[in-house]
């Protein structure tokens, strides 16, 4: 069943563990996601950019891909279908395609601006059941062409977001889109700690999930990080498996050119990194 972030969320931050979301792009990038949360026992949550809604012909065939496939595979757990680094209209488009749970990325508006629309949006999902988490500071790198300095966040304006009544925070701690530079400073801790302090209960969404090494993950999550993005990593491993098929000359024995045959191997590579993910986040069992 599709469910709202919010109480999977709440439930992580007391439990000091995090809920994974890892972005789709397709079919198998979906089935992958689910089947692995299932098996594992754990909640997730789909992430769906601007981008990639527009790849798969928009947010009401994604919505509607998700939902039959929760059926037909006897999805149990608690899946959150989430716009990841929504502007204020697709917000509401996916509002209106069905989504559980949306992200609105006010973060490169004047602090003003993104409190008056994030207020807003508090009041729509809050009506109708839909998670909202919102951003202040910047994610560095780029997604989707969705473009990031990687200032840390303030800790006030995080508290003037968080007071609104959003469900999850996004706030930038030195935290980067794609694959790291071997010159990054780590994630922001004292920023992190000073967030948590003033944000109480909150959830806290650590974006950039890629490539951040294990004693860091585990500390954040030390720190009120409950939900942790992971795309560039699934699309690494994915691009790997599929290239070592095609290289060994795999497409071309018997009918190894079947598409169903040809995405096998990323699909399962895709498998194998959420399921690392969700076993190092801790949510298996959780579910
Ligand atoms: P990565 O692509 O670095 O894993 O980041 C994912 C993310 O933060 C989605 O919003």
């Amino acid at each position: 069943m599709l469910v709202s972030a919010k109480e999977m969320l709440q439930k992580a931050k007391a439990g000091h563990y995090a809920v994974g979301q890892f972005n789709i792009n397709n079919l198998e990038w979906t089935k992958a996601v689910l089947l692995t949360a299932e098996e594992l026992k754990s909640p997730v949550i789909l992430g769906v950019s601007e981008g990639a809604g527009k790849y798969m012909t928009g947010f009401k065939t994604v919505t509607a891909m998700v939902k039959a496939m929760i059926e037909e595979l006897n999805i149990t757990v608690p899946v959150a279908l989430h716009l990841d680094h929504g502007t204020y209209d697709g917000c509401y488009k996916c509002i209106e395609a069905g989504f559980s749970s949306i992200m609105f990325d006010g973060s490169h508006y004047p602090i003003e601006e993104n409190v008056d629309k994030t207020k807003e949006l508090v009041k729509v999902c809050a009506e109708k059941g839909i998670s909202l988490e919102a951003e202040v500071g910047s994610i560095g790198g780029e997604e989707d062409g969705v473009i990031g300095a990687g200032e840390c966040a303030d800790p006030g304006e995080c508290k003037l977001i968080a007071d609104l009544g959003v469900d999850m925070l996004a706030a930038g701690i030195g935290n980067i889109h794609g694959k790291y530079p071997a010159n990054w400073a780590g994630l922001s801790f004292e920023t992190l700690d000073a967030i948590q302090k003033l944000t109480g209960e909150m959830p806290l969404v650590l974006h950039g999930g890629t490539g951040i090494p294990e004693d860091m993950i585990k500390k954040a999550i030390d720190l009120g990080v409950s939900k942790i993005n992971v795309n560039t990593e699934c699309q690494l491993t994915f691009a790997e498996a599929t290239r070592k098929y095609i290289e060994s000359g795999k497409d071309q024995q018997g009918k190894g050119y079947d598409p169903r045959k040809l995405l096998a191997p990323g699909t399962d590579a895709i498998k194998a990194t959420v399921k690392e993910k969700i076993e190092l986040f801790g949510s298996a069992g959780k579910a």
